[in-house]
């Protein structure tokens, strides 16, 4: 009855007053605007309740009543029949009058009246009974009927406005919550902006932190492929909780939303009952897609999908938190390609810089490049992590920077070197630590560039280390170093044959090299280490071998 016309608040607000008017002889009840009554929450032994509720004789009095307090700004108190008053109290909702607090006011008149008879069968109630326990309650008498009623009218006021109040403050706190999960996750999420040099782990955390402030099946981000976007995360899906089926499996669908998502804001599908969006059905219900931009342009999406619990309808709160996290995501993306554009062209300062002292000597044209290759490769073998393998690739590339410091005629000397040249040539590893230990991006290298002629055995320069007190950058870089001096020409030698250098890797481990990484780096391919001597002879053809001593 109330459902639609009546505030629903009104029915807590009667409910919580209600017991304590009855003790003084009031009923309260609350109609909407046509006069119809709502059910009341009385118990079933409130005789005076039903007598005056129950009965269609009142009811009727009540709607001819209410249709007359509909057109007064300050509707007044009627007598609905002899001994039973009625006060109204205006309910309002959103500035509209929705219906009426009654208060229903009996006195001992009504136990005389001619209708106390119909009233008590309408409730199905003994007439005699009823009129012994009226007479007992003391009844208001009818010169007290204005006072009660207003009294009874305001405290019906009052319990309203703290009703209104109660729900304000739990919606402000329920807002509170909320804001307090939306700024904690993206406390955790600018927190892990920092990584610059790891998107995948970043996205991964942003995920990761929607599930736990979101109740959603799972969350993820699906990135466009993109030559110039970041390396690492170029057509990717990332995903935190459960898909229900392999990240593989979801990407042809996840790849459509990327194209179906709106440059400006999010987008909710609902394969439930949208026939465009069914094909989405397995990815859960309903999803919210939101575009992570960057440069103006839609590089990916941010998805939620299959929400938990009865409530199965995406909320504005839910919308707000994947946006928010759908546009640090993208400012993440701007940060990261800078960082890539930086990393690149500090690596191509670096190739450059090498390069120009490989070029000193033209035999060891495109050494440091191929040094660093192999060294990687041989990084990725022995199962070091990504920023480990990216960082042995910069100690290959610089690990004979110090060579600047060997004169050029010693360098490129064909035949026997005297005592004094190999001195000179051997200072190359501590010129080179002393050259790059001011640069603090390459901190972590040196190591690698100081030792990479130590042996294993300890007869190694410049600190005849032993074993694993080596640096492992330094173990891994003299493996790679050593072979690609074998492999290729020399002024004092011609390159020898793969095989040869191969067998002599196995022969020397554990006398010149890490007997656990020589295996590995016997194994590596070595396709792309041919390609690079190709291209490099195609540089700078090599005069023919000059035999002499090794170096
Ligand atoms: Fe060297
Ligand atoms: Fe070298």
């Amino acid at each position: 009855v109330t459902q639609h016309t009546l505030h629903p608040a009104a029915e807590t607000t009667a409910t919580s007053i209600r017991a304590r008017l009855r003790e003084s002889g009031v009923v309260l009840a609350v109609c909407d605007c046509a006069g119809v009554i709502a059910p009341s929450d009385a118990p079933s032994d409130d005789w005076l309740s039903r007598i005056l509720l129950d009965s269609t004789l009142l009811r009727r009095s009540i709607e001819r009543a209410v249709a007359g307090w509909n057109d007064a700004d300050d509707p007044s108190c009627v007598e609905l029949m002899p001994g039973c008053w009625c006060t109204p109290v205006p309910i309002v909702s959103r500035r509209k009058r929705t219906g009426y607090g009654l208060v229903l006011v009996p006195t001992i008149e009504l136990r005389d009246s001619e209708q106390f008879q119909a009233l008590c069968q309408s409730a199905r109630l003994d007439a005699e009974v009823c009129a012994c326990a009226l007479t007992a309650a003391k009844p208001v008498p009818a010169s007290e009927v204005a006072r009660i009623a207003r009294l009874a009218g305001d405290a019906f006021r009052d319990a309203q406005r703290l009703d209104e109040a109660t729900r304000t403050m739990d919606s402000v706190g329920q807002q509170l919550a909320e804001s307090y999960e939306e700024i904690s996750l993206l406390y955790t999420i600018s927190q892990s902006m920092t990584v610059v040099q790891q998107p995948r782990r970043f996205v991964n955390t942003a995920c990761q932190g929607l599930l736990d402030t979101l109740a959603y099946r799972w969350i993820g981000a699906q990135f466009l492929d993109e030559p110039d976007g970041s390396r690492s995360l170029s057509g990717r899906l990332i995903v935190a909780g459960d898909a229900g089926r392999g990240v593989d499996d979801l990407v042809p669908l996840t790849r459509l939303l990327v194209e179906m998502a709106p440059a400006d804001g999010p987008l909710v599908l609902d394969p439930a009952s949208n026939a465009d969006h069914a094909m989405f059905a397995p990815l859960g219900q309903p999803i919210i897609i939101h575009p992570i931009c960057r440069d103006g342009r839609v590089r990916g999406v941010m998805i939620a999908a299959g929400k938990k619990g009865d409530d199965r309808a995406a909320t504005s709160a839910d919308l707000k938190l994947i946006g928010a996290t759908a546009t640090h995501t993208g400012i993440f993306l701007e940060n990261a390609a800078l960082y890539e554009d930086m990393d690149t062209m500090f690596l191509g300062t670096l190739e450059a810089i090498s390069a120009s002292i490989d070029a000193k000597d033209r035999y060891t044209c495109g050494h440091s490049q191929r040094v660093a290759l192999l060294a990687q490769q041989l990084a990725v073998a022995a199962g070091l992590d990504e920023e480990a393998v990216r960082r042995v690739h910069v100690a290959g590339l610089v690990h004979d920077v110090g060579k600047i410091g060997v004169p050029e005629s010693v360098l490129c000397k064909p035949g026997r070197l005297t005592e004094a040249e190999f001195a000179s040539i051997r200072q190359h590893p501590e010129i080179g630590f002393r050259i790059l230990k001011d640069i603090p991006q390459l901190r972590d290298v040196l190591p690698g560039v100081l030792h990479h002629h130590e042996r294993w055995d300890g007869r190694g320069y410049p600190h005849g280390l032993a074993g694993e007190s080596i640096p492992l950058f330094a173990r891994l870089i003299a493996l790679a170093d050593s072979f690609d001096a074998m492999s290729s020409t020399r002024t004092y030698r011609a390159a020898r044959e793969r095989s040869w250098v191969l067998d002599e890797i196995r022969r020397s481990a554990g006398t010149q090299f890490d007997p656990r990484l020589a295996p590995l780096f016997i194994e590596l391919d070595f396709s792309e280490f041919d390609r690079l001597i190709s291209e490099h002879r195609a540089i700078d053809t090599p005069l023919h071998s000059i035999t002499g001593e090794a170096a």
